[in-house]
């Protein structure tokens, strides 16, 4: 028998309330809409409650998915969770949103994924490999997180551009064979630490004033790597599957700054009404960005069987990354 792929049958997302727009960021900091939107296209984001956690947020994407997919809970043999923001240290929030689901009836196994703004296409990809050799038939794959916990609110430089959020995917072994996932390609430098990364861990201990530590960032020179990056996924996508960038139907990047998402529609050639693209609304949720952008696209009903979907993904690691879907 064929080797199944990995078909996406359902959706899901979820954002907290809350919504904190530029004007409202500009009484807390020196910055102003006008500064944030034309740098970033960002308008505003939302931040978890206070008591709610990234598993809540992917407890609420991941059951839209299931529902979306008309696949219960009980029906799955794994749950990926990437998120950058864990509700613990441990257990893995996979764990706690395995407990949350039910689905710690079936002692489904369950893990997260940490590759940062990378951890959805990272997650995807795993989980492809699984139904690929038959192990899995079924997988939940959420990416979540609420960055809005690790930002330091007197940095300009980076609070103005994370968000709150979740989104997921029901992941079905197909063994028709034409549509799913055709192929993920993952990568990683770990030599720029430095250029991104939490001042303050487990391992090396917090920051003076104690605390988890906070995201810090060299901003433009991430943006030049993240341009190339993504760039780079765009070509490596099409020549892996012998397509031209005319065959792509829609382009799902990762929502870090309208200019790079902008650069890498370019290289492909698309217009931006097939772009999904939510920055403006949600800034940079990390790993939920993509599934939070898939969801709203895949909703809309623009996403036709048979559309090639292109996915790209780029974060702290470095990692980068994309996965390519034929709906
Ligand atoms: N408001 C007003 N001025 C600001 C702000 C702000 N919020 N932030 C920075 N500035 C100032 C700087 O201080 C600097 O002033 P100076 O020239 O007097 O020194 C000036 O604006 C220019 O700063 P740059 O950092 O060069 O601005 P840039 O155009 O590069 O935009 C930005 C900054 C938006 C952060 C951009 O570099 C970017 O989007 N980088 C990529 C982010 C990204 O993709 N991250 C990857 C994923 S994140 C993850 O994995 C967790």
């Amino acid at each position: 028998m064929s080797m199944p792929s990995a078909r996406i049958t359902g959706t899901g997302s979820y954002l907290p309330q809350k919504r904190l727009t530029n004007h409202e960021l500009a009484q807390k900091v020196n910055t102003s809409d006008e500064w944030i939107r034309s740098r970033t296209g960002i308008i505003e984001r939302r931040i978890a409650a206070e008591g709610e956690f990234t598993s809540d947020l992917a407890v609420a994407a991941g059951k839209n998915a299931l529902m979306a997919a008309g696949v219960s809970v009980h029906d799955l043999d794994l749950i990926l969770t990437a998120t950058t923001t864990p509700d613990l240290i441990f257990p893995s929030t996979a764990s706690i949103v395995q407990h949350k689901l039910g689905a710690h009836l079936n002692r489904t196994p369950a893990f997260d994924i940490q590759a940062v703004c990378s951890g959805f296409i990272y997650a995807l990809s795993v989980a492809d490999q699984f139904i690929r050799t038959g192990a899995c038939r079924r997988v939940l794959v959420i990416g979540a997180e609420t960055l809005s916990r690790i930002l330091d609110w007197s940095d300009r430089g980076t609070c103005i551009l994370f968000g709150d959020g979740a989104g997921a995917v029901v992941l079905e072994a197909d063994h028709g064979g034409k549509r799913g996932i055709l192929s993920t390609h993952l990568h990683a430098d770990g030599a720029h630490v430095d250029l991104l990364y939490t001042h303050g861990g487990v391992s090396r201990g917090g920051p003076s004033e104690g605390g988890i530590g906070t995201i810090r960032m060299h901003g433009n020179e991430v943006f030049k790597q993240a341009v190339k990056a993504l760039e780079g996924c765009v070509d490596e996508a099409l020549d892996a599957n012998g397509l031209t960038k005319e065959q792509i139907d829609w382009l799902v990047p990762h929502q870090a700054n309208i200019r790079i998402i902008q650069s890498t529609a370019k290289r492909l050639g698309m217009p931006m009404e097939r772009v999904a693209v939510t920055v403006d609304r949600h800034g940079n949720t990390s790993a939920a960005s993509v599934p939070l952008a898939l969801d709203e696209v895949a909703r809309s009903g623009l996403i036709q069987p048979d559309h090639l979907v292109l996915m790209a993904a780029f974060g702290g690691g470095f990692t980068w990354g994309s996965a390519l879907v034929r709906w």
